[in-house]
């Protein structure tokens, strides 16, 4: 694939964005894999697994004789999974570079899918959702973390042009052919002969001294600039975002309300 294709981009910056972030969601992430019984032993789908950062957790979750797929199409994220892998001395871990929309899934059987943050950037969503249902065997999990209402994402008092920069990122989102608040709809997977086991919303306030601001500020910092190599935005409107944010973030209580996440638990 072009790593361009990945609205997000797959440099550097963004794979210890993606780490920082699940370091902010992993006890969230434990909890729902725990719930969902994912454990010793199991075969497990990481749908869409990014440089792997919840691949490693799950290994560990399953252990030495259980396996996780991770499926991801970019080369770059797939070299840092694999890396990760190694280090840790992971054989349960097997990387595939696949395109989850266009490609077969290359695993059946799997006890449980873990998915977050994929099915908000894929042009197909319904598609790729019944692929993976098909993955799985009876009785398996699925589990998911994706936005519900991504545009909870606010600063008060008001921001206008960090509302400005989250629409844009929104905008940008759905002209790459995905869509940010797309958490699975239940009735997709009740129609998918699935069994809905428990539903979660997430959402935080929290003020400048919490560990979570800096989980979607680092993606606020991050993507201005991506924003602008991809002309959506002009130096200009980077330079209001940047400086009404400064502004803003000094004065004394200010909040943040963080974007809507959707846990849903399900069962083939
Ligand atoms: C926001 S990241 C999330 C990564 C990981 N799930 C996590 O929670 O850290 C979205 C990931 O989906 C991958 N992705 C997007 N479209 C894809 C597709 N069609 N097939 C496979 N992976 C895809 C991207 O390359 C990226 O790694």
């Amino acid at each position: 694939m072009a790593e361009r294709d990945y609205v997000l981009g797959t440099h550097d910056d963004e794979i210890y964005r993606l780490g920082f972030q699940h370091r902010v969601w992993r006890p969230r992430a434990l909890d729902a894999w725990a719930r969902a019984r994912i454990g010793d032993g199991c075969k497990v789908i990481d749908f869409g697994a990014g440089p792997g950062f919840a691949t490693m957790d799950l290994a560990e979750m399953v252990g030495p004789t259980g396996q996780v797929h991770a499926l991801e199409r970019s080369r770059r994220f797939i070299d840092t999974l694999e890396a990760q892998a190694k280090a840790r001395g992971f054989t349960q871990v097997n990387a595939h570079e696949v395109d989850v929309v266009a490609d077969p899934i290359p695993v059946s059987g799997a006890d449980a899918a873990w998915a977050r943050w994929i099915f908000a950037f894929l042009p197909r969503p319904k598609e790729a959702l019944q692929k993976l249902v098909d993955a799985l065997k009876p009785g398996g999990a699925l589990v998911f973390h994706e936005y519900l209402d991504y545009e909870t994402w606010k600063l008060a008092p008001p921001a206008p042009n960090f509302e400005k920069f989250v629409n844009e990122v929104s905008a940008n989102w759905r002209g790459s052919g995905g869509e940010p608040d797309i958490a699975p709809p239940p009735s997709w997977l009740t129609e998918m002969g699935l069994k809905i086991e428990s539903l979660k919303p997430y959402v935080d306030v929290v003020s400048k001294d919490d560990n979570t601001w800096r989980w979607p500020i680092g993606f606020f910092d991050i993507h201005i600039d991506r924003l602008l190599e991809l002309d959506r935005i002009t130096p200009q409107m980077a330079k209001d975002m940047r400086d009404e944010f400064a502004r803003v973030s000094a004065l004394p209580g200010t909040l943040m309300v963080t974007p809507l996440v959707l846990e849903i638990i399900a069962r083939k």
